[in-house]
């Protein structure tokens, strides 16, 4: 599928809690403030079919879930909002930033629930059509300052724990050194606004306004 060079596909990943939102959220809009169009989603969900997937996937009463559906359910929430709306506006020149993306499931379903790493990225490949994000940011914080952080009721997912959140950022650690050109470590630990600033430059040192400007 032909996808327009103007397009960038950049997605955030970490652990729960670990402050990605906000900073999706904020890259949202100074892009379109800078007048780049671009469209956040979120995963698991991000369209109609998905969204219902997400309700199945995080709902407290999906407590006999095998780790294999989970995954088959992430990665299938992922095909649909890929063939929906990302591929699409990708090949209009948009640019795409994701809250999660197939990295997620290599570093909950592969680190936290042990499920072997070639077949999810098999399963990344098929429900991903192939595509790749140019960028990924990891938000780094420690699962007890995430925990700290944390508001509300617990998901089915939350409900792991700490231990549980330390199995999904080790592996997350292990991704950066798979992948040390797409992915981009970045302290969780200062503030929003540090944060953001690092994040727009790292885009800065990569050029990718040059085509827009
Ligand atoms: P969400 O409330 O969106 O969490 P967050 O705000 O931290 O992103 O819930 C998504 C949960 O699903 C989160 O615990 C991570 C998990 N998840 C997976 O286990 N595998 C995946 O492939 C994806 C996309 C998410």
């Amino acid at each position: 599928m032909y996808i327009s060079n103007k397009s960038m596909f950049i997605t955030f990943e970490g652990i729960d809690g670990c402050g990605k939102s906000s900073q999706t959220k904020r890259l949202l809009k100074r892009l379109n403030d800078e007048g780049i169009k671009t469209i956040l989603v979120r995963e698991p969900g991000g369209t109609p079919i998905s969204e219902e997937v997400r309700e199945i996937l995080l709902d407290n009463r999906s407590k006999g879930m095998s780790d294999r559906t989970e995954a088959l359910l992430m990665t299938a929430s992922r095909a649909q909002l890929t063939y929906e709306t990302i591929l699409p506006n990708l090949e209009l020149g948009h640019w795409i930033i994701a809250d999660r993306y197939a990295d997620s499931t290599l570093a909950y379903q592969g680190g936290g629930r042990e499920i072997n790493l070639e077949w999810l990225i098999q399963l990344n490949h098929f429900a991903t059509f192939e595509i790749q994000p140019n960028l990924t940011f990891i938000v780094d914080v420690m699962p007890e300052e995430a925990f700290r952080r944390k508001t509300g009721e617990n998901d089915r997912i939350e409900s792991e724990g700490i231990a549980f959140q330390n199995e999904v950022r080790k592996k997350y650690g292990d991704l950066i050194k798979l992948f040390p050109d797409r992915i981009v470590l970045v302290d969780g630990h200062k503030s929003e606004e540090e944060i953001h600033n690092t994040i727009w430059e790292e885009l800065v040192r990569r050029d990718y306004f040059n085509e827009k400007k």
